[in-house]
């Protein structure tokens, strides 16, 4: 799995990801960031060009060098300072209380340790800061949630380690984070397992 998770995955990341329908979200989940953010799961830099011009500077948290390489493009050509701020969220290697807002775009179904990614995340931003996500995880019906279990272990192995069920708005307060607003949707076009759909804002207190 090396060649096809280190050189073929991130190719084919950035075309999905890249579709039509994924740049109004992107555009709406970015358009509150401000001041200093960190990005978990920065991946190819699609959501470089929307953020806002409130935003100082993003700090990239990315675990694949082939990711950052097909992103150098998208950050040069941004104005706002993108660093590169180390390979996972499990461990922040920045100092706490750090951060205004945090982002995370169809990232946390793939980070092998959620728990520990959201409690870092608390620790780095600011008490009062925000936590802008849209991510895909457990659907409310039944008959997608069987298909969700059903698939998931292939899931994993295609997508990078990618879960279908996980009940993303709970994890977020598990870790200590207040939701602030929550919208959840199947993605129109998506299919059911892979589409139901979190989108909202989390406050660290
Ligand atoms: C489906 S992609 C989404 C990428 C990007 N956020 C976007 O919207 O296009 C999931 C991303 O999570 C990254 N990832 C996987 N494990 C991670 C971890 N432990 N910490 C941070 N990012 C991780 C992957 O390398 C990949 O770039």
């Amino acid at each position: 799995m090396g060649f096809y998770r280190d050189e073929i995955l991130p190719r084919f990341q950035d075309q999905v990801m890249g579709r039509t329908p994924n740049r109004a979200v992107r555009a709406r989940v970015c358009e509150q960031l401000r001041g200093d953010v960190i990005e978990l799961g920065f991946g190819t830099g699609l959501n470089a060009r929307y953020y806002p011009p409130g935003v100082s500077r993003v700090v990239a948290v990315e675990p694949s060098k082939v990711c950052m390489r097909i992103a150098e493009p998208r950050i040069a050509a941004t104005s706002i300072a993108i660093e590169y701020g180390g390979l996972t969220g499990e461990h922040l290697d920045v100092p706490s209380h750090e951060f205004d807002t945090a982002l995370s775009t169809w990232t946390l179904c793939s980070i092998p340790n959620l728990g520990a990614a959201l409690e870092e995340l608390r620790r780095v931003l600011k008490p009062g800061g925000t936590f802008h996500f849209i991510e895909h995880g457990h659907a409310p019906d039944e008959s997608v949630v069987r298909w969700q279990e059903r698939m998931e272990p292939i899931n994993k192995r295609l997508a990078g380690g990618c879960h279908l069920t996980r009940h993303i708005g709970e994890d977020i307060e598990r870790a200590g984070f207040e939701i602030e607003a929550l919208n959840t949707y199947y993605f129109e076009g998506e299919p059911k397992p892979m589409g139901y759909t979190y989108e909202g804002i989390a406050v660290s207190r």
